[in-house]
């Protein structure tokens, strides 16, 4: 691969899109950016400090600040920061601010696979491909109930599946960018798909893309 290649990921939370985005980047060593997890440093910061959530000043601030090389995912994946980080995603100064820094990330060198919820349609819309990776609301909540109770955390199938709609329903409907399938987009439902079969399925999607550019 000569020139850059940009991979763009998007869908809802648990449907297999961050496992699907580190096994892309480590198959084309590209460097991978989790772009929720900036959104999850704003929450996180907010929640800390004791502000509400809807303090958009301060979220600006810290989202303007952003050290990417900082992200700490063991801290930032806990569920409740999820929520926060969604409720500090409708905020468009915020999502300028984090967007900056996600496309100085993807074009600062060969290439980058970015996942998220806006990266096809917002941040690089002109990425070599893009997928748009699905599964239905229960089989995400029960993913992630599954990914809880074996990191020793205590949480309700039910109430789970409540966040995520809850989520689902918030990051879809905001005015600023919201979640939907960019018109190019790859559709992978993943559903009744195992990793390994969504992973060749989208090796498939990029192999062909690429060739079709090149
Ligand atoms: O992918 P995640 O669950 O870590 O994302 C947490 C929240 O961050 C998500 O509910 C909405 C927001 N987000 C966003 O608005 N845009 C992105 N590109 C990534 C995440």
């Amino acid at each position: 691969m000569s020139e850059p290649v940009t991979i763009a990921i998007d869908g809802p939370a648990a449907s297999g899109k961050g496992t699907l985005a580190r096994r892309l980047a480590a198959h084309f060593g590209l460097p991978h950016l989790d772009t929720g997890l900036t959104y999850r440093a704003v929450g996180h910061a907010l929640m800390q400090v004791g502000l509400p959530l809807d303090n958009e000043d301060l979220a600006v601030e810290v989202a303007e600040h952003i050290d990417l090389g900082a992200l700490d995912r063991d801290v930032l994946s806990a569920h409740e920061i999820g929520e926060a980080a969604s409720r500090v995603a409708v905020m468009p100064r915020v999502r300028a601010a984090l967007v900056d820094a996600q496309r100085r990330f993807a074009s600062s060198g060969k290439g980058a696979v970015l996942d998220g919820r806006d990266i096809g349609t917002v941040v690089l819309p002109g990425a070599t491909a893009k997928l748009y990776v699905t599964a239905s609301p229960e089989v995400r909540a029960r993913r992630r109930h599954e990914e809880i109770n074996c990191n020793g955390g205590e949480a309700k199938y039910d109430d789970i599946l409540a966040d995520l709609r809850r989520r689902d329903e918030r990051d879809m409907s905001r005015a600023d960018s919201p979640l939907k399938p960019a018109d190019d987009a790859h559709l992978i439902d993943t559903t009744e798909m195992d990793i390994e079969a969504a992973f060749r399925t989208a090796l498939d999607f990029i192999e062909k893309a690429v060739a079709a550019r090149n």
